[in-house]
């Protein structure tokens, strides 16, 4: 691991309002990078700065915000290059494929997905250029597709594509893109997935509530155990920091034990044998509340 607190040029964070964003931002401050912080907000700008840690107004779903953050990334007063871009920006809309509108499914692939794409594209001439590496935070939603999750799912199942794509594009120009895959971590994630399933949920009909009530119950207890047993942000930010520093990183690195577990059981588990893990899981979740 590299404790290195040398200067390492400009990181580049989305989403570093709350959670694994702003625990990675501080992170990679103490790391030696300069971090321009990605937040929707002047009042978030206000709380994440701090040394080495400079908040800037990126809502990925926005063209201007990301013209203004390429510009201000090359023109970087104390001609910093930039090094490392870590795409962490997401929501979760969960509920069932039947009872969700497309309006909920573009949403989650505008921020969870086209917004990462966007900036990606935005930046990769200056990556190319500087050997940068491109951190993409995925999630073992991205390897298991579960229930009630399907919009999520599909969003980082595509970022997972795409991060695979974009590694064999690049990886002989210099330019690393490395895939950070985190199990369950404690984070404002759940409150904002639980309160869009309740809004979802309000739209069902009756015959729906009789369909997926039993579902959402399973969803619901799992979310919050999430919210309660779930890694910590720092460490989620120590293995950012990991793959950062990595001389010779990995495509992937995992965070948590059931982050592991996950992407190991993808690799060798057939649909049949999952759909039974996860059927027994959410029952036996259901019957928990
Ligand atoms: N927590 C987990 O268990 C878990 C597991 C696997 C993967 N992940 C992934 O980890 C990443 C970070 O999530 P988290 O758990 O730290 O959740 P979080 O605390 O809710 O943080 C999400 C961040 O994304 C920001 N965001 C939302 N929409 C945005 C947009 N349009 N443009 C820019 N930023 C936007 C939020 O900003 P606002 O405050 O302005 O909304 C917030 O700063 C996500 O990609 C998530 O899918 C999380």
């Amino acid at each position: 691991m590299t404790t290195s607190t040398e200067p390492r040029g400009l990181a580049l964070v989305t989403g570093t309002s709350s959670g694994i964003g702003r625990a990675t931002a501080q992170r990679l401050a103490a790391d030696g990078f300069h971090v321009l912080a990605g937040v929707r907000s002047v009042a978030d700008a206000e709380a994440v700065s701090g040394e080495s840690i400079e908040g800037i107004i990126l809502d990925v779903t926005n063209d201007e915000h990301i013209a203004a953050v390429a510009a201000r990334v090359a023109a970087d007063p104390a001609g910093r290059p930039l090094r490392l871009l870590v795409n962490n920006a997401g929501i979760a809309i969960n509920a069932p494929v039947e009872v969700l509108t497309l309006a909920d499914w573009r949403q989650q692939f505008d921020v969870s997905l086209f917004g990462q794409i966007a900036l990606t594209r935005a930046l990769l001439p200056t990556l190319l250029s500087t050997h940068g590496r491109i951190l993409n935070v995925t999630s073992v939603g991205g390897r298991i597709a579960m229930a009630n999750y399907g919009a999520y799912s599909a969003a980082k199942f595509a970022l997972e594509a795409v991060s695979d794509s974009l590694r064999r594009e690049v990886a002989d120009l210099g330019v690393e893109v490395i895939k950070i895959t985190p199990g369950a971590v404690s984070t404002h994630l759940t409150a904002s997935g639980l309160a869009a399933s309740e809004r979802v949920g309000a739209t069902m009909t009756a015959e729906q509530h009789r369909r997926y009530d039993e579902l959402i119950a399973a969803f619901t207890a799992q979310a919050e155990g999430f919210a309660r047993d779930g890694a910590s942000p720092d460490r989620a930010a120590e293995v950012i920091s990991r793959a950062a520093g990595a001389r010779r990183p990995k495509t992937r690195y995992t965070v948590g034990r059931d982050g592991a577990m996950f992407t190991a059981m993808s690799r060798i588990a057939t649909d049949r044998l999952l759909d039974r893990v996860l059927r027994s899981q959410n029952r036996r979740l259901a019957t928990s509340r």
